[in-house]
């Protein structure tokens, strides 16, 4: 694959991939404190939840690695007071709490100042390995629901960039091209911040799936009259009843597909999935900034001072999901059959 990395751990800096540029700008920071971490989390410079949970990760082996004592007490305190700041950054992804609980595990075992300098990096890379290793699982799951020709559905993007390596909901994509399989791609805009628009596309131009570019309104009007055989999207945090927050229109999908008789499939790693979470009443979801809707790349669009409403998530009910790939296979979105996958 084409697709640059969006997070690489560099002679001891983050160099990441200004995902805010794309696609027209390829431009990567230099992240060398955990305050740079929060703001490039918090920006959207990076987003997508694996790639927030791998940022953050990496965040916390800064904060270990730069912060000066030779007392590992300390320096304990000192990290998990940054990994409790990264938390902060955004709410809904769980993969972003997923990544810290991991990183202050490891801080908790870890004796020496040495050692748990060294055991944090370790950890940060393992989970970005690991990432790559469970995309590649769910796109080879996704792929068997899909056949030659079909033509699917996504909104936002839930690639390559989104996560270590493959993407979730793009994953199919990618590998139907390594094996010969041709899927259509039908990428909704994604508003305000359109990820679909000059992420997704981005991505799957650069591997060569063909892809068409839709506005959100325009997605009842495209499932009725261009055959759209499939949903697939990506997710922030699946409940344990199932019911998945993603990107704010999602739901509005879900509802369309069921109207028009059509699977919805929601692609989430296991780090994705939240116990504590009972159901999607309960996941807590980030209102942004009303300039994101007010303005685009700068310009105002709306009246001075109108009132705005700027959810970046909304909550597609289990009963409208048809199955949760995940690395394990695919699964009901019932509360069994994801106890059934932690088993
Ligand atoms: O606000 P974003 O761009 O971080 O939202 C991203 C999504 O909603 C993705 O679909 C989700 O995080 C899954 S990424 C594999």
């Amino acid at each position: 694959m084409n697709i640059p990395q969006s997070v690489i751990w560099e002679n001891h800096v983050i160099r990441l991939l200004d995902q805010r540029k794309l696609p027209h700008v390829t431009e990567y920071l230099m992240l060398d404190t955990v305050e740079s971490v929060f703001e490039a989390i918090k920006s959207l410079a990076v987003r997508g939840a694996p790639a927030i949970g791998i940022a953050a990760a990496f965040g916390v082996a800064l904060s270990a690695l730069t912060y000066k004592t030779e007392d590992v007490h300390e320096l304990k305190e000192q990290v998990w007071i940054d990994s409790g700041y990264l938390s902060q950054s955004r709410p809904t992804a769980v993969n972003l709490f997923w990544a810290l609980n991991r990183m202050n595990e490891v801080v908790l075992r870890s004796n020496t100042v040495q050692s748990l300098r060294e055991n944090v990096l370790a950890e940060a890379m393992l989970i970005q390995k690991e990432d790559a290793e469970v995309c590649r699982s769910i796109g080879e799951h996704a792929l068997k629901l899909f056949q030659n020709g079909d033509r699917v559905m996504t909104i936002c993007n839930a690639g390559s960039i989104a996560t270590a390596q493959y993407g979730t909901a793009l994953a199919p994509f990618f590998l139907a091209k390594e094996h010969g399989i041709e899927l259509s791609v039908f990428a909704c805009e994604t508003r305000p911040v359109f990820q679909g628009a000059r992420l997704t596309t981005w991505e799957l131009m650069e591997a060569n799936v063909n892809v068409t570019l839709i506005t959100d309104s325009m997605a009842a009007h495209t499932m009725k009259t261009k055959q759209i055989s499939a949903v697939i999207t990506g997710a922030d945090r699946v409940a344990a009843n199932g019911d998945s927050a993603n990107k704010i229109g999602t739901l509005g999908l879900a509802v369309l597909a069921k109207s028009f008789g059509i699977p919805f499939y929601i692609a989430a790693p296991l780090s994705t999935f939240d116990f504590d979470t009972p159901n999607g009443d309960a996941i807590p979801i980030e209102e942004r900034d009303p300039s994101e809707i007010t303005h685009v790349n700068g310009v105002t669009i709306a009246p001075d001072g109108v009132n705005v409403f700027n959810p970046a998530f909304d909550v597609s009910p289990a009963d409208l999901i048809t199955g949760i790939v995940t690395e394990k296979g695919v699964i009901k979105p019932d509360t069994a059959s994801i106890a059934a996958l932690f088993a």
